[in-house]
């Protein structure tokens, strides 16, 4: 972790408006060529969060520091209440930490006043949820385009185009969410993270609502987009095998990182699952 040190360091020593080195994310480059010299797409430094007070204080995250590479997937594992969720949230600007610094690109988001907050979660962030949250009352692509209207931007056609064809639902773009399964409507729900073209994008759970061929779809398209399109991706799984196929795993107890496994499978995922439970 001598790089986020470092960083960490220089950060604070600069305070907030210095912009160093190259813009992390900036349409991924070249994804899958496995070298991690890029300025990583945003990291963690010594970040806590304890929720309540007095005698009900949980500590969700205790001195948290991590980096996620620009054009990696990663997959954060752990068992229930290990502070999965509350990483993903303070990664993504969605709840505040207590102490610790928070970097998407070159931006500590810690220190944004809350329009900038949500500008930069709007433009520079996507966030997939486990239960969809879609608009009922909207189509897929009125869904898809949601984010972009609010902000009064048009899409990139091309990269909306690529995305859409990505998702496999080109040919159902007017349906409502109601009229698609499950697995359409999370990939709808992926789409829409994707088409302000996100520096980084986190979900929680993509899966965890989904039988396993429609969960098998969505983590395909995930994986296409990391592959094909450069995108960062951050995902919370408790499934072997969702997990071995990303690039890292991220192993989480009580608020911690404990271990990481690089190109993991599912078989040495689910083995070293096996002896943290033993
Ligand atoms: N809003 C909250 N208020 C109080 N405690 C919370 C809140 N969110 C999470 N926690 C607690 O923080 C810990 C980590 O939760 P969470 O990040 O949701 O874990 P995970 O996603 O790994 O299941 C748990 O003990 C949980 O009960
Ligand atoms: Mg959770």
């Amino acid at each position: 972790m001598f790089r986020t040190q470092a960083r960490h360091a220089a950060a604070t020593g600069e305070g907030t408006g210095g912009a160093r080195g190259a813009t992390a994310g900036g349409g991924g480059g070249a994804a899958g060529d496995g070298t991690p010299s890029r300025a990583p797409a945003a990291y963690l430094s010594g970040v806590t969060k304890t929720y309540g007070l007095g005698e009900t204080t949980v500590q969700a995250l205790d001195d948290v520091s991590v980096e996620f590479a620009a054009g990696e997937f990663t997959a954060v594992m752990g068992p229930s209440g290990s502070g999965k969720s509350t990483l993903m949230h303070c990664a993504a600007g969605l709840d505040t930490v207590d102490s610790g610094g928070v970097w998407i690109g070159e931006t500590d988001i810690t220190r944004l006043k809350d329009n900038d907050l949500t500008e930069l979660r709007r433009d520079r962030v996507g966030f997939v949820f486990q239960s969809f949250n879609l608009v009922t009352t909207l189509s897929a692509r009125e869904n898809i385009l949601l984010p972009l209207d609010i902000a009064g931007r048009r899409p990139d056609p091309q990269w909306f185009e690529s995305v859409v064809q990505a998702t496999g639902l080109a040919d159902r773009l007017g349906h409502r969410p109601a009229q698609l399964s499950g697995g359409q409507q999370q990939r709808v729900a992926c789409a829409r993270a994707m088409v302000s073209r996100p520096e980084i994008i986190f979900a929680d759970e993509p899966t965890g609502n989904l039988d396993s061929l429609s969960g098998a779809e969505v983590l395909g398209f995930l994986r296409e987009s990391v592959d094909q399109r450069g995108q960062t991706i951050v995902m919370v799984t408790h499934d072997p095998s969702a997990a071995g196929r990303t690039d890292r795993v991220l192993f989480l107890a009580d608020g911690r990182i404990v271990d990481e496994m690089r190109e993991p499978t599912a078989e040495r995922v689910l083995e070293r699952m096996k002896a943290f439970e033993g």
